[in-house]
């Protein structure tokens, strides 16, 4: 049985006070025993945050990383920078940064490795635009973006330090979610890729979450589904609507 993951992707919304009042608020609701809950904030951010959660269930995650070990990288922020905060989950791939800042499948599988190497977990993003679904091209899409993301990663490292987010681009932010049926279709076809790449046991172990528009009326929906694992939680995730998410059951 796969524990579900819940993740808030809290983008670049929230000053260090902001986000100080909105953990204090909402802490206590989100500390549960039976789903692992995550809260990505801005790298500003982490080490407070760290600090009020330290006592609780709830695991601190970083909304990027740079793969190089350290060095003359202006504006970066390297793995170990991330650890000394107490970061132990880390999201790449997003399609905000694919989209905005030209991150590529290799760069995704370059930021991967780095957070494997370290044993934190990748939180890896996959997804199609709304016109290559219209032109049913989504199931390649994914593939790729799987194949090329998850490269030179092993079986146990796949298990231990990976999960896997699908987001449709078309349903971030846009309040457009797909639904629970296409969401299941895709975390379906993934895990079957999974098991093509890896192995049958890999594709059991591995966790698939879905992201995009996810919210208090349809959470139980999508994360009742045989493959979805758990939810990647933008802009719900600002707000108490992720007490009640985190809660769907
Ligand atoms: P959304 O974002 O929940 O605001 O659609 C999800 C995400 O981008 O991770």
């Amino acid at each position: 049985m796969r524990k579900k993951i819940i993740a808030g992707n809290w983008k670049m919304n929230y000053t260090l006070s902001q986000a100080e009042d909105f953990v204090n608020e909402i802490s206590k609701q989100i500390n549960v025993d039976d789903v692992d809950v995550v809260l990505c904030p801005n790298f500003v951010c982490l080490d407070r945050i760290n600090e009020l959660i330290s006592d609780s269930n709830v695991k601190l995650g970083a909304q990027n990383v740079y793969f190089e070990e350290k060095g003359a990288y202006t504006g970066e922020t390297s793995i170990d920078m991330l650890i000394s905060t107490g970061v132990t989950y880390c999201i790449v791939g997003h399609s905000e940064r694919r989209q905005y800042f030209n991150e590529t499948d290799e760069i995704v599988n370059q930021k991967a490795k780095k957070i494997i190497e370290k044993d934190l977990t990748a939180i890896v993003c996959v997804g199609e635009t709304l016109e290559q679904r219209n032109k049913n091209e989504m199931f390649e899409v994914i593939e790729n973006q799987l194949i090329n993301g998850l490269k030179d990663i092993s079986k146990e490292q796949m298990k231990r330090n990976i999960v896997i987010a699908y987001e449709p681009i078309w349903a971030i932010g846009t309040g457009v979610t797909a639904t629970a049926s296409q969401a299941e279709e895709m975390c379906q076809f993934i895990r079957n890729v999974i098991a093509k790449l890896f192995d049958e046991n890999t594709a059991e172990v591995v966790r698939i979450q879905y992201g995009g528009s996810v919210k208090p009326s349809n959470a139980k929906e999508i994360l009742n589904m045989p493959n979805i694992d758990g939810a990647l939680v933008g802009g719900a995730s600002l707000t108490n609507d992720f007490v009640a998410i985190v809660n769907y059951d």
